[in-house]
């Protein structure tokens, strides 16, 4: 199976975007830029000129060196990125993800083509775009077709790259359409897409590398992910709800509240899962049709 772009859900920018956007003019001043950022809870937010053209983006890190070097009172024109990467309405997502993956930026403009400023993205609406995605669309979508047994019996595989976020999704939404083919039920194609994307999320985000191996047979899904990496010390802790060793960085993408495990758990009517520390993680689920 093969598990190129086409895979990828063809969400647009324009779909996720936050469109009420806390901006800045390169006037004020960085004290006033950090009140903002304060009160609004926010890490950076795009300067704009008096037509709503982007003229740069100003970030915390910005606001910290002007405090380093006592210069809260410069305007943020003098302190602000200028160069500034930016996606377009109709851009895929998939353009929006490469570049945070490529840069790291907490977020990115959004502007049309005369550069005037009509939305942003951050990673997590990029990400919880994807999730509402694999989500949603079964549920409107909902095929009730039944086939008969004969005609089922698959098999997929994906390779998973810690830290790929490229990939975020493609087991899940590749894995979700073939049982929508088959006529699945969509209850059961719902536990199967949430299990499937916290375990390729997992790797993606704790483990070094991995092969998710999804067998479709007559009466059953049976998922396995085996993965290369830090593994898990204590199974136990674990799969406690709201346990998570996700650094700040995976929390800022909207993950890291301790939930893929035991949600896997819940949607699965059989779970295994094995580790040794060091070494790897091996997972194991099956859902009954
Ligand atoms: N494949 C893995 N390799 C190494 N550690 C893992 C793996 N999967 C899970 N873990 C460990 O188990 C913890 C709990 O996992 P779980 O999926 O429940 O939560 P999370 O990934 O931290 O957050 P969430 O899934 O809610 O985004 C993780 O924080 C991590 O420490
Ligand atoms: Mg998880």
């Amino acid at each position: 199976m093969n598990n190129d772009k086409h895979d990828l859900p063809s969400l647009t920018v324009k779909e996720i975007m936050i469109t009420s956007v806390v901006t800045v003019f390169p006037e004020m001043t960085m004290g006033e830029a950090k009140e903002i950022m304060r009160l609004k809870n926010i890490t950076g937010m795009p300067v704009i000129d008096k037509n709503r053209k982007v003229i740069g983006v100003v970030s915390i890190a910005d606001v910290f060196q002007a405090l380093d070097e006592h210069k809260l009172d410069a305007p943020i024109r003098e302190r602000m990125t200028v160069k500034v990467h930016s996606v377009k309405p109709e851009d895929s997502i998939s353009v929006a993800l490469s570049l945070f993956r490529r840069y790291q930026f907490g977020r990115l403009p959004v502007v049309d083509d005369g550069n005037t400023l009509v939305g942003l993205i951050t990673p997590k609406e990029v990400i919880a775009g994807l999730a509402a995605f694999l989500k949603l669309e079964e549920i409107n979508e909902g095929d009730l077709g039944t086939k008969s047994g004969s005609e089922i019996n698959r098999t997929l595989e994906f390779h998973l790259q810690g830290g790929n976020f490229d990939q975020a999704g493609i087991a899940a939404s590749t894995l979700k359409k073939t049982l929508q083919e088959i006529g699945i039920r969509p209850e059961i194609i719902r536990k199967a897409t949430i299990a499937t994307y916290e375990a390729e999320m997992n790797v993606v985000i704790h483990a070094d590398e991995g092969i998710l191996k999804a067998v479709i047979t007559a009466d059953k899904l049976k998922i396995s992910v085996n993965d290369r990496g830090p593994g898990i010390a204590n199974i136990e802790e674990a799969m406690q709800v709201g346990f998570s060793t996700a650094p700040d960085k995976i929390r800022e993408m909207g993950f890291g509240a301790g939930m893929g495990l035991p949600n896997i758990k819940k949607s699965s009517d059989y779970f295994k899962i094995d580790s040794l520390p060091g070494k790897g993680t091996d997972l194991y689920i099956e859902i009954n049709f």
